[in-house]
């Protein structure tokens, strides 16, 4: 893989997205040198920006607000501001894409691009459909002997079963699946391309990743931010699609799938789509046993009060829609057979934290136990964010005469030291997808079997009344996401 020329075209240049995500990280990539100079940005959006106003009025705020390497702006941003255009069209109105066209085949011509496109959907979903027709019917599809064109899609990749297999139809009578980038902007986090590595690069893991060894495994995914200014589609999703559905259940397949037969994109996929399909049905009585749902009311983050999800702008007062999640799943396959997983994410929690946890199970208390003090079980912590890095811990003897065992850390933290800033997802993500490596994006298969397991508990949850709210802003949920897993005898990871 290696990067040619190329337009980047983004639909839905003046959003939120494009604000905090997709220019910072283009312009990352760029003051890093990573960028290629044959790259230009195509912004269109609705707004009736002229270029000037564009580069100076919308770019520069959001990489002043939200790069990483914002200091270096100074020094970085006209040449960036050159590769970026704007172009202004209501993308309901078919009469004008020929316009787009040209206009882009214009800069084609003037950065020498033969021909390469990346078209970035940050849009409602609702709008993928009439713009990839659009796209096809007018031509921009068309390629040229050695040229290629690829969508990038963000979530939320339809509402249930029904709607992304609809929105895949419509994505894929213009493109074919190996062009077709689902982004889930987890996968580009750095910790989380380490999952693979951590277990199939070292000899310690991978012999005792499995039922015989592993108690359980944790995953929480929580965040201290509330709706914000997301009403209208959080109120819609709620966690289990905003977060569940794609987010938690790949990382589930990440530490669950098997090795694949290689490292490209078909290969992993394949084996995470494995696990999609291995995932246990939930039936009624298990949605109401093994699932917690919640709503925040009212509460305090970092002793500030904050108002309840019901009285965020935009939400319905009698909103039944969940912020929290908790559930305990099994991945029903040879090695993973009655090991339960238990996850958990939500908003107005206490922490902003992303960890996955792998206990092991306990050794027969034959030569050690209660009498050498407390025997902590063997865990392995997958530090997402914000720490990034491994931490493990195992028993030791404390120095001294008597045999007293206490617990000890490995612990590697990747990002604390003076000078480490790690690149964010999104950076990895533009880039893989400016090179044609699709590894890092969600293929259909897995998108499919998601739904499949998460509709059952959707459907279940509209019948089933709940008394929202039940935790407060700045708790870790409802009580009942304690017992939960308390009633297995274990107990959530508190991060040291
Ligand atoms: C997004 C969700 O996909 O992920 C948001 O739509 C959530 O609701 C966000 O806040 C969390 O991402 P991160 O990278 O901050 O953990």
């Amino acid at each position: 893989h290696h990067i040619e020329s190329a337009l980047f075209v983004i639909f839905g240049a003046t959003g939120d997205l494009a604000r905090r995500k997709l220019f910072p990280a283009l312009y990352n990539l760029s003051a890093e040198g990573i960028l290629p100079s044959g790259v230009a940005i195509v912004g269109v959006g609705r707004r009736p920006f002229d270029l000037a106003y564009f580069r100076e009025k919308f770019i520069l705020p959001a990489l002043l607000d939200n790069s990483r390497l914002a200091g270096n702006l100074l020094h970085n941003f006209s040449s960036f501001a050159q590769r970026c255009y704007y172009f202004s069209l209501d993308l309901r109105d078919s009469s004008r894409y020929r316009e787009l066209k040209n206009f882009l085949d214009q800069l084609d011509w003037e950065w020498g691009v033969q021909g390469n496109r990346v078209f970035y959907l940050a849009l409602a979903p609702e709008l993928f459909g009439p713009v990839v027709a659009n796209l096809k019917e007018q031509g921009f599809l068309d390629k040229g002997p050695r040229s290629w064109k690829r969508v990038l899609v963000e979530k939320p990749f339809g509402w249930d079963l029904d709607s992304a297999r609809a929105l895949n139809r419509e994505l894929t009578q213009a493109f074919p699946e190996e062009d077709i980038y689902r982004i889930d902007h987890y996968l580009g986090k750095e910790m989380i391309q380490n999952i693979m590595v951590i277990r199939f690069a070292n000899a310690f893991f991978e012999p005792v990743w499995n039922n015989k060894y592993i108690d359980h495994i944790q995953i929480t995914s929580s965040e201290k931010i509330g709706v914000g200014e997301r009403a209208a589609y959080y109120d819609r999703a709620g966690a289990l699609r905003d977060m569940l559905q794609n987010h938690m259940l790949q990382l589930v397949a990440l530490i669950a799938m098997e090795p694949p037969v290689g490292l490209d994109a078909q290969a992993i996929r394949l084996e995470k789509a494995k696990v999609f399909r291995s995932l246990q049905p939930f039936t009624r009585e298990r949605i109401l046993q093994d699932i917690v749902r919640g709503q925040y009311g009212p509460g305090y983050i970092d002793g500030e009060p904050v108002p309840g999800y019901r009285e965020e702008a935009g939400i319905p007062a009698d909103s039944v829609t969940e912020t929290f999640l908790a559930v305990k799943l099994f991945v029903n396959t040879f090695r993973w057979a009655g090991v339960p997983f238990y996850l958990r994410t939500g908003k107005r929690l206490p922490a902003k934290v992303t960890e996955i946890i792998i206990q092991f199970k306990p050794l027969p208390e034959i030569l050690y136990f209660k009498e050498y003090g407390e025997l902590l079980p063997n865990v392995l912590v997958i530090r997402v964010q914000p720490l990034e890095g491994i931490f493990v811990q195992l028993n030791a003897k404390r120095p001294g005469t008597n045999n007293y065992i206490v617990p000890i850390r490995l612990d590697f933290c990747q990002n604390c030291g003076v000078g480490t800033n790690s690149p964010e997802a999104y950076e990895r993500l533009l880039y893989d997808a400016l090179r044609g490596d699709a590894t890092l994006f969600t293929g259909w298969e897995e998108v499919e079997y998601a739904w499949k397991f998460v509709d059952p508990i959707a459907q279940a949850w509209a019948t089933i009344p709940v008394h929202f709210p039940n935790y407060a802003a700045g708790e870790w949920g409802p009580p009942e996401a304690r017992v939960l897993i308390e009633r297995d005898g274990r107990r959530w990871w508190e991060s040291p």
